[in-house]
């Protein structure tokens, strides 16, 4: 059985996919994945000139989240 897929918030940054998944539009198309990364990054600041995948636009337009999960 292969390992779950694991999402994990970066502070004031993108979620984190860690695992093997696909990405696909609401009409069920694959995303491509930006080549060279292991790790898929969404962007969650609404700011990527690339989305659905971040790339470094929250560093530059204050974007700040930083929530800590309950427990
Ligand atoms: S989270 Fe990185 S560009 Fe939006």
């Amino acid at each position: 059985m292969s390992e779950p897929v694991t999402i994990r918030c970066r502070e004031n940054g993108p979620y984190l996919v860690l695992g093997v998944v696909s990405i696909l539009d609401h009409l069920g198309k694959p995303f491509t994945p930006p080549p060279g990364k292991d790790t898929i990054a969404l962007c969650r600041c609404g700011h990527s000139k690339g989305r659905p995948f971040c790339d470094g636009s929250h560093r530059t337009c204050g974007f700040q989240a930083a929530e800590h999960a309950p427990g």
